[in-house]
């Protein structure tokens, strides 16, 4: 298959263009899509991840809001489903080399931004080797057309939603230089400098983010795994934290790649959280000093504190966010 890009069609523009929109806290005008919020470039690969994106059975889906725990989840997920072509020893391992960005792509900006047809091959690990990984930062519901003809693995982090907005926050002033709003060709209003924890807070709190509302994108996921336990796994950055060994060991069952007993003696788990581990891959030279096209690597990798935002938001902030998370997941069993 050859990449080309692709204009979106007048059918999608017409579409885009009835939608209601509303301001973020990037300035950047967003589009309210069955029930979530799109810039209009990523609302534009929807169309190419429905007609373009044919999951394998045994493709591997790593979905999560940003600022939860992705680099982690891809590094840990690459790191486990390849420990027999990688040995976790191997200084030539390509978590040393690479970014886990650069590894496992992301479906509606790396892959499916403008083409229906992406060259799966220039990343590592959505070339023709099983399994295949991808990640999205996307509600389940879009994910659904896909998914309903060839259903795969999919994994979801959650993080808790005060940490989400302070690591967002610290991400977006950490990359002061970068242009979101020419990234996102949308109509650019407030300038990087503006960027404050009460703007990020205000969008979430009326779920005007990027992907949001929050709640919605946690609960779509949430439900999933409810109903179908099999191709849906549920994980919290918080237990990832509380207790790497266990978590790991049930991603692992989950992709159905448990560990031998001679695996746990030899200590494997241990080898995947140690090469994944925030310092270690902190640490490795690429992540230190490169830039993808916008970000620089080293962003990526800030403390990864659970509770950090005690730290940020007044005694306001959080009575106001807790109470609208309590309304939000009345009667769903979830809880962040
Ligand atoms: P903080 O900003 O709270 O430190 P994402 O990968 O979805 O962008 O999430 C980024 C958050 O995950 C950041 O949180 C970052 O520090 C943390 N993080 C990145 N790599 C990690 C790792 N290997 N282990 C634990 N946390 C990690």
């Amino acid at each position: 298959l050859r990449e080309e890009e692709e204009k979106p069609s007048e059918e999608t523009k017409i579409l885009i263009s009835s939608l209601p929109w509303k301001i973020d806290y990037l300035g950047n005008k967003l589009f309210n899509y069955e029930g979530y919020w799109y810039s209009e470039d990523i609302l534009q690969s929807i169309p190419n991840i429905h007609t373009g994106f044919q999951p394998q059975e045994t493709d591997i889906i790593l979905a999560s809001f940003y600022k939860s725990g992705t680099t982690w989840l891809k590094a840990l997920t690459f790191a486990l489903v390849q420990r027999s072509k990688h040995s976790l020893e191997d200084h030539q391992h390509p978590l040393l080399h690479h970014n886990p960005h650069e590894i496992v792509p992301n479906l509606e900006l790396d892959l499916y931004l403008k083409s229906s047809k992406p060259d799966l091959t220039k990343f590592l690990s959505s070339s023709s080797s099983s399994p295949r990984l991808f990640s999205t930062h996307m509600s389940l519901d879009p994910l659904q057309v896909p998914l309903k003809e060839n259903l795969c693995k999919v994994v979801y982090v959650c993080r808790n939603v005060k940490d989400v907005m302070v690591s967002v926050w610290c991400f977006l002033n950490a990359n002061k230089g970068v242009d979101w709003g020419d990234f996102r060709q949308s109509e650019k209003i407030i300038r990087a400098e503006d960027y404050s924890l009460e703007a990020i807070f205000e969008s979430f709190c009326n779920g005007v983010t990027l992907h949001g509302p929050f709640w919605d994108h946690a609960l779509s996921y949430w439900r999933g795994s409810l109903e179908d336990p099999k191709h849906f796994l549920f994980m919290r950055y918080e237990d990832l934290k509380a207790e790497p060994r266990t978590q790991v060991k049930r991603l692992a069952e989950f992709l159905d790649c448990p560990f031998t007993m001679e695996e746990e003696d030899s200590g494997s788990i241990d080898k995947i959280l140690e090469l994944c581990s925030l310092s270690n891959l902190r640490s490795v030279e690429i992540n230190k000093t490169r830039t993808s096209s916008r970000v620089d690597f080293k962003t990526y990798f800030r403390k990864g504190q659970v509770g950090d935002w005690k730290s940020y938001m007044t005694p306001e902030m959080v009575d106001k966010i807790d109470m609208i998370i309590e309304e939000k997941l009345k009667g769903s069993r979830l809880k962040f």
